[in-house]
């Protein structure tokens, strides 16, 4: 049976974060009932329901701000509609402000088995500066309660770089690891056109910290969590052994997967397809692009996203493609200089890596490995 990974987008949240530009909005019940009505004809009108839902992944928005009993319309219509393996990962991402006991537990009798917290950071002047409607100690109680509720399997987002020192983010990622959280994504902020804190920054850049002090907080988180047992198997993801995100993984990986929802993205037999990100348009069917990937965006996907990651990228997958990256001469360049692992099966030349020391800079240097 061909294999599926399902993302299902929640576009909403109870406020809007001063830096976030995600397709989420402060929106009204009418809206919300709407669109979980939308989402479900979406789901029973899939052509792919013939595959094997492999994960599947709440994200957002916030699909914590929803009353649960849109969580569960969704969930029962994929286990209607679709075969899921025994051991599907399934996710949802949660905001601190919005969970509770209750919500926590119902989600696990739905079967969901990850909880992945936008905490942000730990210290509450951070949490302020951030707009967030939580308090460090809302975050700390949201994963204990996760525990309660019997979920082990909690990922926490830390966001690097606002205006808090190195010994700040540290502290955040400790008292996490001290709770138990067994999965990190650490986030560099990106200051988006259009946020408030974009504005805030046009007019005074020293809000956040200089840009080599967050290469420096980055290099001390890595430091920090690998020393703890975390693998660091994504630029900007860290975890426990066994506790790696199989859906992001897959994303990486270049499996296909179907994204339902507005403005969600699928990948299908390499074929790209988006859903309209206006939530009329997302009514109606309209606008929805429709891309077939040519070899050459195959190849400049496989090494962009592949190189992100611990895993890397096979050379023999990219001479399938019709790319023979061994004879790009900025590799030998980079193996010489110790920047890309090359890793053989026997004597035969098997993957490359970037050496994760050099995981800030890796934009250019991948850009010199496209063909
Ligand atoms: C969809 S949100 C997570 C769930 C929930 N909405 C929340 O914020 O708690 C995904 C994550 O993206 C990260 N993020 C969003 N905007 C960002 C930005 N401009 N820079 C860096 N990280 C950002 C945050 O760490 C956030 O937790
Ligand atoms: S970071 Fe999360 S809670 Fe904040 S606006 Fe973005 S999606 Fe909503």
């Amino acid at each position: 049976m061909k294999k599926i990974r399902i993302y299902v987008h929640v576009p909403f949240c109870e406020s809007k974060c001063s830096y976030c530009d995600f397709a989420s909005f402060v929106c009204g019940e009418d809206l919300k009932q709407k669109y979980f009505a939308k989402l479900v004809q979406e789901i029973c009108g899939c052509k792919y329901k013939d595959r094997e839902v492999q994960s599947v992944y709440f994200g957002g928005g916030t699909p914590s701000s929803v009353d649960e009993k849109y969580i569960i319309s969704v969930m029962k219509c994929l286990r209607h509609n679709f075969t899921f393996s025994n051991n599907a990962e399934i996710t949802i991402e949660c905001n601190p402000a919005s969970e509770s006991l209750d919500k926590l537990k119902k989600y696990r009798e739905l079967g969901i088995n990850r909880i992945s917290f936008g905490v942000q950071s730990l210290n509450d002047n951070t949490l302020k500066f951030l707009n967030r409607r939580h308090t460090k100690k809302d975050a700390v109680e949201a994963i204990k309660d996760a525990q309660k509720a019997g979920f082990e399997n909690i990922s926490a987002d830390l966001i690097i770089g606002v205006s808090e020192s190195q010994e700040d983010l540290i502290d955040s990622a400790k008292q996490l690891l001290n709770l138990g959280v067994k999965h990190i994504s650490a986030y560099m902020l990106q200051i988006e056109e259009g946020t408030p804190l974009y504005n805030a920054y046009q007019n005074n850049n020293s809000i956040v910290p200089s840009e080599d002090y967050c290469v420096g907080m980055y290099d001390r988180l890595v430091v920090f969590l690998t020393e703890r047992g975390f693998c660091h198997y994504e630029i900007s993801n860290f975890a426990l052994p066994c506790y790696q995100s199989q859906h992001n993984l897959g994303y990486w990986r270049l499996d296909d997967y179907i994204g339902f929802g507005l403005s969600a993205h699928s990948f299908v037999d390499g074929v790209r397809f988006a859903n309209s990100n206006n939530f009329n348009d997302y009514f109606e069917d309209k606008n929805i692009t429709r891309e077939v990937l040519t070899a050459q965006q195959k190849i400049e996907e496989k090494i962009m996203l592949g190189l992100r990651c611990q895993e890397g990228v096979s050379i023999k997958d990219l001479l399938n493609l019709g790319y023979d990256i061994m004879t790009n001469p900025n590799l030998s360049n980079f193996v010489e200089n110790g920047i890309i692992i090359l890793q053989k099966n026997g004597k035969t030349p098997d993957k490359i890596t970037i050496n994760p020391a050099y995981y800030g800079v890796s934009n250019s240097i991948i850009v010199k490995l496209l063909p």
